[in-house]
């Protein structure tokens, strides 16, 4: 048979897609390398990771809050074995519901790694080395990412680990360093940093967090150094060698200058992660790549008709979300209707304690562009529920066109951010200005209200600050 779309990789991106062509009425197929659906994500990304900073936080808040409340648990035990069960029977239930979801959607599985060898024909290499042929229509890559290597560097998953793991470490390690103050490197640095490792990050640039509002990383940096951190910032890594107890790592300042040497338990490398087209047959067929990236229009299409790429496999930020909304406007696309994704609107999250949260441009974006702003800010250490809560850190930024008012960017440094920030995506989704948010009616007492204030605060008339 041939089926209207073969999707390759079954992450949020090809896994979304594949539900969304099926429900728009094509014939569609998945090819997936793993023995679970969910890609990076739902096996070794965004669901074991998060599973874990709850678990965490957990234990964090029973050590060291919990007795504010005058609820008196010290010391609390961990059981790492009952803590890495949660992790995987959350992956589980996850990966299990995208196999009943494509059955529900009747969409055919492949178990192997698929190869194009035309815009039409997919071959698939299964363990034992059998071939499958599949016919198609159309093609979707979406095979996500893999962990950048540090050049000289030979990870081994036990004491040199990327994410995959250090999700799964046996032993809570004594020191624990990690290259790179990306949002891995600060996501997972926290579990274990909670649990009782000693952590050390080393970052290239002068600060942590690129590419987020330097105000917000700055005071969160502030927070994590509060927490036990230790950063070696505008350095860069020149060696780790294996020892007798663990590792040694080389640290020179990036501008040149004297070297150290860290030693460490467990080595984390997070430096960035870079599109995975391995194996996909893209050269011979003349796919335009750049810098590793597929190379797609507006529509998802690479320069080979019939062939279509999202995800983290092509530009735009590696997220979960954003290779989600792709898979569903190329299926769109593909069933003749107009799928679209506003990147001006895809929000970002940092799941530490606080948490972090943003939407569109940041003040230096703005600067950089010579758009003209004011800025309306709120802390949590005045919002009610905040104090209830005793989550008082962080605050509310919100940034607004001078001239129309225009909400052009959501920033917020607090507990649950990642939930707070959905109405500012929203709001933006719909052109909204500052105005809007102020007058739109918030609950008491929660901690939507801080950003209600935030917009208030752009017009200078925040009522409780
Ligand atoms: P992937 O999820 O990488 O899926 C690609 C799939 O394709 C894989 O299953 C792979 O096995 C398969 N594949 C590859 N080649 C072939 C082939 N030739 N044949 C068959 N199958 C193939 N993002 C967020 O938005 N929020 C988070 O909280 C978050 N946390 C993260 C935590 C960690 C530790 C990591 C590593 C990433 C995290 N991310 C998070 C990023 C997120 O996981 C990715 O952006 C997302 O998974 C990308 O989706 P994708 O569908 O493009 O690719
Ligand atoms: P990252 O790009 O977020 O951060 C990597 C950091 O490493 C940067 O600060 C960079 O300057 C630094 N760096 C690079 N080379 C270095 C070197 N040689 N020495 C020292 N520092 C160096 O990458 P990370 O943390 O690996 O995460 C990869 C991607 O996965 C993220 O960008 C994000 O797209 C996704 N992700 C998303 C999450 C979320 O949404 N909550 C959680 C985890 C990952």
């Amino acid at each position: 048979m041939t089926y209207d779309l073969v999707v390759i990789g079954t992450g949020p991106g090809g896994y979304v897609c594949a539900i969304r062509a099926a429900q728009l009425g094509l014939k569609v197929a998945v090819i997936e390398k793993r023995k679970t659906f969910g890609g990076t994500c739902l096996n070794i990304g965004c669901i074991p990771s998060k599973a874990i900073l709850y678990a965490s936080d957990k234990f964090a808040e029973a050590e060291h809050e919990l007795a504010a409340f005058g609820v008196l648990v010290n010391p609390p035990k961990l059981d790492l074995a009952a803590f890495m069960k949660h992790k995987d029977e959350t992956v589980a239930a996850n990966v299990n519901g995208v196999a009943f979801l494509f059955k529900k959607n009747k969409i055919d599985t492949f178990t192997g790694t698929g190869a194009i060898k035309t815009a039409q024909l997919v071959d698939v290499t299964a363990e034992d080395g059998t071939h499958t042929e599949v016919e198609t229509k159309a093609i979707v890559i979406a095979t996500g990412s893999d962990a950048a290597p540090l050049p000289g560097t030979e990870i081994d998953e036990k004491l040199i680990v990327t994410s995959t793991g250090a999700l799964a470490l046996d032993k809570v390690p004594g020191k624990l360093l990690i290259i790179g103050a990306g949002v891995i490197g600060l996501e997972l640095g926290s579990v274990w940093k909670r649990l009782g490792a000693e952590v050390t990050v080393v970052e290239y640039l002068d600060r942590i967090l690129p590419g987020m509002d330097a105000e917000v990383s700055k005071s969160f940096q502030r927070i994590l150094e509060k927490q036990g951190f230790t950063f070696k910032l505008a350095h860069k890594v020149s060696k780790v060698t294996r020892t007798k107890s663990g590792a040694s790592v080389t640290i020179e300042p990036a501008a040149g200058g004297e070297a150290a040497t860290l030693e460490a338990d467990i080595v984390l490398v997070a430096i960035g992660r870079r599109p995975f087209t391995q194996g996909l047959g893209l050269e011979a067929l003349g796919v335009a790549m750049e810098r590793g990236r597929v190379v797609t229009d507006a529509h998802f299409k690479t320069n080979v008709p019939g062939i279509y790429a999202i995800g983290d496999v092509i530009a735009g930020p590696m997220l979960a979300h954003k290779a989600e909304d792709e898979g569903i406007a190329v299926a769109e696309i593909l069933a003749g209707q107009h799928g679209h994704v506003n990147y001006g609107a895809i929000p970002s999250v940092v799941y530490t304690m606080p948490e972090i949260a943003s939407v569109g441009a940041t003040e230096e974006d703005l600067k950089a562009q010579g758009i003209a702003y004011r800025v309306g800010k709120f802390p949590f250490t005045a919002n009610g529920r905040a104090r209830a809560m005793r989550q008082t850190e962080g605050f509310v930024k919100i940034l607004a066109d001078t001239a129309s008012d225009r909400v052009l960017g959501v920033h917020i440094l607090g507990a649950t951010a990642g939930e707070l920030i959905a109405e500012a995506v929203v709001l933006m989704e719909f052109g909204g200005s500052a105005e809007d948010l102020a007058r739109t009616c918030h609950a008491h007492p929660t901690l939507s209200e801080a950003v209600r204030e935030a917009a208030l605060a752009t017009d200078k008339r925040p009522i409780h600050m």
